[in-house]
């Protein structure tokens, strides 16, 4: 599988088993397995409220804990300095793990108000920031990064960062690709993820997407995540089907450059 190096030269597994709704009481038996099947990088967030099972899953998998790359994030509505570091030391608590090795934070807005609010919580995400870089000073996360920040957000994040963020996490896939943000933050040293990259399961059913699986010999769910690594994007699939969590792991094909333009101007 590959990786990218952070700035810091920190590796970060290009693949990763994404965990939105998984259930805390499941996603020790779905992380576990991933890891099996070849997964080294899991993604979950204060906000799935499955921390703990993520941690069990991998604390479960007999793999080194150094071998394997967590991602977390600090809740959206979180946007003050104090409540953003004792957040971090909750989800510390909650994986039982001595270090995280990503931290984002998790959106610029809180979710009751992103994209309908134009305040962008510049002064409050800077905030929330410089908790972050206070706690991978003191060696509790190993990277710190962002997610659905747009151009601005990040550029007035940058106006106080001591720390640049080396991620942004963005919600990426055929028919969604937010190419000038992309190209915007790999000029400026920041690597992309892409979030659902199956578009929630929608991908699923798009007859364009299904005949250029079919021309590759692949599953709409592997030529998904494959346009995302394409792109030089980590993928993040989500899945609890065992099945799906091995399938999604094999993505060695090339798309050709012809295919992946248009694969890029297909509508959502
Ligand atoms: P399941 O959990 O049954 O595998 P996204 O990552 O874009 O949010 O998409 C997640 C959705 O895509 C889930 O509903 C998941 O269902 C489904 N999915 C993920 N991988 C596959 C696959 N290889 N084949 C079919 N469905 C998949």
């Amino acid at each position: 599988m590959n990786s990218f190096t952070l700035p810091n030269g920190v590796s970060m597994p290009q693949l990763a088993l994404g965990t939105w709704l998984i259930p805390d009481n499941q996603a020790a038996d779905t992380v576990r397995h991933a890891i099996l099947v070849g997964y080294r990088h899991i993604d979950t967030a204060q906000a799935y409220e499955n921390e703990r099972g993520v941690g069990e899953g991998v604390r479960s998998a007999g793999i080194n804990r150094n071998d394997i790359f967590i991602t977390s994030k600090v809740a959206a509505e979180i946007k003050d300095y104090d409540l953003a570091a004792k957040s971090i030391d909750c989800s510390l608590q909650l994986l039982q793990v001595d270090f995280i090795d990503l931290m984002l934070i998790h959106c610029p807005q809180p979710w009751a108000e992103y994209e309908k609010n134009p305040y962008r919580y510049q002064k409050e995400n800077q905030a929330v920031w410089r908790a972050m870089e206070e706690a991978m000073q003191a060696g509790k996360l190993r990277a710190i990064g962002i997610s659905n920040f747009n151009q601005s957000d990040i550029e007035s994040l940058m106006q106080t960062a001591q720390i640049k963020p080396m991620v942004n996490q963005i919600y990426c896939h055929i028919g969604h690709t937010p190419l000038e943000l992309i190209n915007y933050c790999h000029k400026n040293g920041i690597i992309t993820e892409a979030y659902s990259p199956v578009a929630h399961g929608r991908a699923l059913s798009n007859q364009e997407i299904a005949t250029m699986a079919e021309k590759y010999g692949v599953s709409i769910a592997q030529l998904c995540i494959r346009y995302c690594l394409q792109l030089g994007m980590v993928a993040l699939p989500k899945s609890t089907n065992p099945e799906h969590i091995r399938q999604n792991a094999k993505v060695d094909f090339v798309i050709s450059d012809e295919d992946m333009k248009l694969l890029m101007q297909l509508a959502d």
